[in-house]
């Protein structure tokens, strides 16, 4: 068991979906957040040079800061209790987190967020800093936040309709020359999170159903697109499930709209180019952002007209598993006056 004086660092990387999760199995009269099953399968690549990082101590009481600032408890409880339950530990977490990128902007902080926590608190909880089998790993994450679940593991990764846990496709090392262009639209946090506005979409979308019997040819689809590194394919099937998902969304009552008029921008900028033959294929999230897949091959024309409707804010490859500190150099515990380093565009290229 940790002493109240060791402190566990660990780093995830944010899972872009290709094919999206979005709504919840509704449970056995539970309320859905509660087991965070999800009613689509999702496709994903984890993305490299975005970044969470936290550390964590053995506590007095469970408390949790992100990027400095003191955040609502009550958000993490179910995942320490899980975790807890687990290892069958008692422990209570101090944790400090940060991320690379704008939190709570579409950008999938929560994914690489509870990743990270997931590898971090369960070697601060068992015995021998013993981290758990990446399944595991991924059942833990998944209660903090679903996508989380894929963020686990480095790669190309399937979250299938309904289960605990997350798995890996492919390593990174299947695809490196995929690139994932981020283009900042905005940095303001969105007015409602994934969480709730894909509950809203679940209860009052009359389009819900459907667009949850639709998920399982497109995730089959995108499947067989990532086997053959068919970019043509897959960025054509990521293109429906995103726009399947906000149409779902616009469904909704209230309706739930993220795009700002740079992000229609973005997506009218890629279709211009895959006019004129350069592959360059959108999708977005719960947020304004717009990330777009392409290949080392297309990068410099897809980046030059990019810049012209927003902010490349980084380029990503498929990146790494989530990833424990090595024991002998542990960290000291991030400080909000010593943030991440943001990414790079020289380096990611
Ligand atoms: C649009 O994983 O943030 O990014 O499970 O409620 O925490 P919770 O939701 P979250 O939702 C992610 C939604 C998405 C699509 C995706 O990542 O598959």
């Amino acid at each position: 068991m940790s002493s109240l004086s060791s402190s566990y660092g660990a780093t995830a990387h944010p899972s872009l979906a290709l094919v999206k999760y979005w709504g919840k199995l509704p449970g056995d009269g539970g309320r859905p957040e509660e087991a965070n099953l999800p009613a689509t399968t999702s496709i994903a690549v984890t993305l490299n040079r975005l970044m969470s990082r936290v550390t964590v101590r053995a506590a007095e009481h469970d408390r949790v800061t992100l990027d400095g600032v003191e955040a609502k408890v009550e958000r993490f409880t179910p995942f320490f209790d899980a975790l807890r339950a687990r290892l069958a530990s008692s422990v209570r977490f101090a944790v400090e987190s940060g991320n690379n990128f704008p939190t709570a902007a579409g950008l999938a902080s929560s994914s690489s967020g509870f990743a990270a926590l997931a590898l971090a608190c369960s070697a601060c909880a068992s015995p021998d800093r013993t981290p758990l089998p990446p399944t595991v790993l991924s059942e833990l994450a998944r209660v903090g936040s679903g996508s989380a679940a894929r963020a686990v593991f480095g790669g190309f990764t399937r979250w299938s309709r309904g289960a605990a846990a997350a798995e890996q496709l492919y390593p990174a090392a299947h695809w490196p020359e995929l690139r994932v262009v981020v283009l900042k639209i905005s940095d303001a946090s969105k007015e409602i999170t994934s969480r709730d506005a894909m509950e809203r979409t679940r209860l009052t979308s009359p389009y819900f159903a459907q667009w949850v019997e639709d998920n399982a040819a497109l995730a089959l689809e995108a499947e067989r697109a990532l086997a053959e590194r068919d970019l043509e394919r897959l960025g054509t099937v990521a293109r429906h499930s995103y726009l399947r998902m906000f149409a779902t969304m616009l469904g909704a009552d209230p309706p739930v709209l993220y795009w700002l008029p740079a992000s229609v921008a973005a997506i009218k900028r890629c279709e211009r180019l895959r006019a004129a033959g350069i592959a360059a294929f959108e999708t977005m999230d719960a947020g304004p952002q717009v990330k777009v897949l392409t290949t080392e091959h297309y990068l410099e024309s897809v980046l030059a007209a990019l810049a012209e409707v927003g902010e490349v804010f980084t380029v990503c490859s498929p990146g790494p598993d989530a990833a424990l500190d090595p024991p002998s150099n542990l960290p000291p515990a991030a400080s909000p006056t010593t943030p991440l380093d943001p990414p790079t565009k020289s380096a990611s290229r």
